[in-house]
């Protein structure tokens, strides 16, 4: 297992291209099942979730490559409906190839996909919307069976927004006979780049950007080549580096329209922020100032930035409290952060986090892949060495991390760390 060594105190002060989005390729990818043919993914991420989602295409007879930043993937051969629970267990959003494979043959065999570091993730608003769709659902031994020779447009509202659940449905509505209507549709950027990704396929989306899409099914679609959105998440990571270190940071590749909500919440922290077309500058001069945040969907502030927004916290001049209402217990970085030498609290779904006690470096552990962010956020401002163990779950999301951030100034390394299991 490898881990990342960080010496602190250095200043993030740079250049760096933003990688396209691990989420919006995850919710891509599976929509090339929908129209057997070759497609050919630009500003793909190199992660290991893209591995894993690969390994799972190509066992079930369809081919991925994928070159420095190109995906090839050629669906014609897939001759297989199931998706097991090696690849489900490694990565949740393999739920995703449900519908598109349901839609393909007819029926899909899909590992529950379990819990997860950040608590119990259900997947029940994917199911019911199967079944308002016309699917039979039948969850047996651990695993989602759907059949539907043609599945039938609906009206479908989302009790709770839900990416998954909105992008997984979509895969599925675009070819079914009739009109559908889906209601407290998830509204994130990824998902709205998966429903112009199906128009260019030939799908008929009205209302993309909204929460009320209209989808008129279609019998037939086709393999396009499409350019995967950049990573809203990888972007706010540096940014987060470089207030943290009061450095100066230039991100390109960035889509600032996806950012406003943690834009805003970095000004009003002190940082000061120009943006131009797809650039986007940080300089942090001045003392950081306590923020609260509340995390809420799309457009508010992402829960998958919360963990980042605490290590940012942990140097601000005052208390700051981090509510998550996505997740009221993704909080796994806290007892880490806490052995680094931050004064948290966490009470329900809030951690209270009282700035301005210096980090010291120690050796901590990575427990899902946002939280060994905020671990290695930390490492950077924290004194002396702090060692980053399990980096496996940083590698599912962040292209090359250690890379980057040498090449922004810091003193990172990976080694490969003994541990006893
Ligand atoms: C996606 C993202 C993840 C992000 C999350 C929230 C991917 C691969 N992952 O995950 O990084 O943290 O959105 O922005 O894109 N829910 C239900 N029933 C369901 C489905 C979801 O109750 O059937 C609830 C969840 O428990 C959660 C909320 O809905 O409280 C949002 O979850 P959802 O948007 O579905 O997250 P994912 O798509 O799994």
């Amino acid at each position: 297992m490898d881990k990342l060594v960080i010496e602190g105190g250095r200043r993030i002060d740079g250049e760096v291209n933003v990688s396209g989005s691990k989420n919006g390729l995850l919710a891509v990818m599976p929509a090339t099942i929908l129209a057997p043919g070759v497609y050919h993914l630009t500003n793909t991420p190199n992660l290991r979730d893209v591995y894993t989602m690969s390994r799972l295409f190509n066992s079930m007879g369809a081919f991925c490559e994928l070159n420095d930043n190109d995906l090839f993937i050629d669906t014609t051969n897939m001759n297989s409906y199931e998706a097991p629970y090696e690849f489900v267990k490694m990565m949740r959003a393999s739920i995703n190839v449900l519908c598109p494979l349901l839609s393909r043959f007819g029926q899909a065999k899909v590992s529950l996909p379990g819990g997860c570091a950040f608590g119990q993730r259900p997947i029940d608003l994917h199911l019911k919307g199967l079944e308002k769709l016309g699917a039979e659902v039948k969850v047996e031994s651990g695993y989602i069976h759907v059949k539907a020779d043609r599945l039938k447009g609906a009206k479908f509202h989302f009790d709770v927004s839900s990416v998954g659940a909105t992008e997984n449905l979509l895969t599925a509505a675009v070819t079914a006979k009739g009109t559908s209507h889906f209601t407290n549709a998830a509204l994130e950027p990824e998902v709205t780049a998966l429903a112009r990704m199906l128009v260019k396929m030939g799908a008929k989306i009205d209302g993309i950007g909204t929460t009320h899409l209209e989808i008129e099914g279609v019998d037939e679609l086709k393999p396009i080549d499409e350019e995967i959105i950049p990573d809203r998440i990888e972007a706010a990571t540096f940014l987060i580096a470089a207030a943290m270190t009061k450095g100066d940071i230039h991100l390109k590749n960035t889509n600032p329209y996806h950012m406003t909500a943690v834009l805003s919440k970095l000004e009003d922290a002190g940082c000061v922020i120009d943006v131009t077309g797809e650039s986007i500058k940080l300089e942090m001069k001045e003392e950081i100032k306590p923020v609260n945040i509340k995390t809420a969907t799309y457009p508010g502030f992402p829960t998958d930035v919360q963990a980042q927004w605490i290590a940012l916290m942990t140097c601000a001049a005052g208390t700051a409290k981090v509510t998550d209402t996505i997740y009221g217990t993704r909080f796994h970085h806290v007892p880490e952060l806490i052995r680094l030498g931050a004064q948290i609290d966490v009470n329900g779904d809030t951690a209270t986090v009282h700035g301005g006690k210096k980090l010291q470096g120690t050796t901590v552990m990575s427990s899902d892949l946002r939280a060994s962010a905020s671990l290695i956020l930390a490492g950077l401002v924290a004194e002396g060495r702090t060692d980053v163990l399990r980096v496996y779950h940083i590698d599912r999301g962040y292209e090359a991390i250690e890379k980057k951030l040498t090449a922004l100034g810091a003193d990172i390394r990976r080694e490969e760390a003994e541990e006893l299991v």
